[in-house]
């Protein structure tokens, strides 16, 4: 799996037009955007590591005899709940405040495009992909922070980040291909990444986020 991550982290430097077949690169003005807005992003970081916390936590309940998952599924709470405190004691060393939790019209937006009243499988398979696509735009975010931003401790910060990222991005996507036809996934994926291409396409480029 370290391999796995380490080898992803570097085939996304080589790649920036096309990481993890997202379709639509970041605006390149988000990142000076979010430079100037450091508490800002932060805050919305450490609730993005929540929530990742809290969906998994969440999955693992709704999903307790799918085996694979809740064994595959627990330490992820405990990395992503890692992730909150370590943003926290960035906000923290740097006097800033963790904010209020905004409307996250990102995830609402994509939240829109789940099947309603399709079959249990299908509505797993949009929560595991829903979850997939989620880790790889945050992965790109980090990934543009990594590169763009002027601070190298900065830097360092996200890259981390971007490399945790990038392997949940796989094990959604693996999770995935474990319980359902690896055919219907695929479908399946190329429609949710082509509905997110659009989305990113109509969002206001704004700093104060990190999707
Ligand atoms: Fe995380
Ligand atoms: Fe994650």
């Amino acid at each position: 799996m370290r391999f796995l991550i380490l080898h992803m982290a570097e085939t996304l430097s080589e790649h920036t037009r096309n990481i993890l077949g997202l379709q639509l690169p970041t605006d390149p003005r988000w990142v000076n955007l979010a430079e100037i807005q450091l508490e800002e992003i932060l805050t919305d970081h450490a609730y993005c590591e929540q929530k990742a916390a809290t969906t998994c936590i969440s999955l693992i309940q709704k999903n307790p005899e799918k085996d694979l998952l809740v064994e595959e599924l627990s330490p992820i709470v405990t990395e992503e709940w890692g992730h909150f405190r370590m943003v926290l004691a960035e906000l923290k060393k740097r006097n800033l405040k963790l904010g209020r939790q905004r409307k996250d019209v990102y995830v609402n937006k994509l939240l829109e495009f789940q099947r309603k009243g399709g079959s249990p499988t299908e509505r797993f398979l949009d929560q595991m992909l829903i979850m997939a696509l989620i880790e790889a735009r945050s992965c790109e975010r980090f990934k543009r922070l990594s590169e763009g931003l002027e601070d190298d401790y900065m830097k360092n910060f996200y890259r981390k980040f971007m490399e945790s990222e990038a392997g949940h991005y796989t094990l959604f996507i693996t999770l995935a291909e474990h319980y359902i036809e690896k055919k219907t996934v695929r479908q399946r994926w190329a429609e949710w990444l082509a509905y997110e291409k659009e989305l990113m396409n109509s969002q206001e480029v704004r700093g104060d986020r990190i999707h």
